[in-house]
């Protein structure tokens, strides 16, 4: 077989026309971005969250269709799949951002706050990507993109049930993308850092945002914008050879210079400079 030499259309693989892509939970935060994202990219949008108002204003904005749904509820996650393949015929891409952080420190956790975190945060996701994934098998194949979070990756502090299930969605994410790529479906994750959703910015203040800014090697939050972005690349045919993965959107955080005494930085930094 030969290798083919013309070049690729970059910005015709950017876009979603004639794409059926589902929000779940686009009625707030990086959900809303996103259903924007997509639209602007040329998709017909369908919103889906628990709030029926909220869907229905983004569905709105963004000139789509809105639906109510508890994608912790198997059936409903089910029967909204169902309806949206018999009103457009195809599913081509879902990204659900559901999901949210009850914190406790380990000594504290109860069963109620587990079980929260692992239903919102790890098992709509999984309810989500089943029923989505035997949509798209029947149609030719699909991407799904579920948001996970850098408390899933390293220990941040009051974060260790929220960080586990955000982990063990990672995981799923890996399974289900080496189950699933013989069907044509790929699936990965946006893992944000902190962002400056509605729920982050009322619970920081002023200095303890100039802090945690501190501690981010590109000095600030994040942006709705820049994990909807993340999410909407993972969508396009730009990505059409990744699957499996997770896409860390942190600033940097996750990998900060190490901090060390001045002296052994000096010796490190000349040992290293000498080779
Ligand atoms: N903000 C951050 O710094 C940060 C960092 C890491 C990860 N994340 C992750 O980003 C995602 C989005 O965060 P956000 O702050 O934009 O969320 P948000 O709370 O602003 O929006 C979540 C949306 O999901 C809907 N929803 C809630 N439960 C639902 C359910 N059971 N079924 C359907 N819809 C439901 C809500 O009505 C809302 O519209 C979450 O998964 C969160 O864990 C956020």
């Amino acid at each position: 077989m030969g290798i083919d030499d013309n070049p690729a259309d970059y910005v015709a693989r950017q876009r979603l026309d004639g794409k059926l892509c589902a929000v779940v939970g686009a009625g707030n935060g990086i959900g809303r971005e996103t259903a924007i994202a997509l639209r602007q990219a040329g998709a017909d949008v369908v919103c889906l969250d628990i709030d029926e108002a909220k869907a229905g204003a983004v569905a709105a904005e963004v000139g789509g269709r809105a639906m109510t749904v508890d994608a912790t509820q198997r059936s409903e996650v089910d029967d909204a799949v169902e309806c949206m393949v018999e009103a457009y015929g195809r599913l081509d891409a879902v990204v659900d951002i559901v999901g949210a952080s009850f914190g406790s420190s380990l000594l504290e956790i109860d069963e109620d706050l587990i079980r929260r975190n692992f239903d919102l945060n790890l098992f709509q996701a999984m309810h989500v990507t089943r029923a989505a994934a035997a949509a798209m098998a029947k149609t030719g194949g699909g991407t799904i993109v579920l948001i996970g979070s850098s408390a899933g990756l390293s220990s941040l502090p009051n974060q260790i049930v929220y960080g586990s299930a955000k982990a063990a969605l990672h995981h799923f994410v890996r399974c289900a993308a080496s189950e699933l790529g013989h069907l044509g479906v790929r699936v990965n994750a946006v893992a944000p850092g902190y962002v400056r959703t509605e729920r982050m910015v009322a619970r920081f203040d002023i200095e303890q945002w100039d802090e945690l800014s501190s501690n981010i090697p590109l000095q600030r939050a994040g942006e709705l914008a820049e994990i909807a972005g993340a999410a909407l690349f993972l969508t396009q045919e730009l990505s059409s050879f990744i699957t499996g993965h997770v896409l860390v959107a942190d600033g940097g955080m996750l990998n900060p210079p190490r901090v060390l005494r001045a002296s052994s930085s000096r010796q490190i930094a000349g040992r290293l400079s000498n080779n």
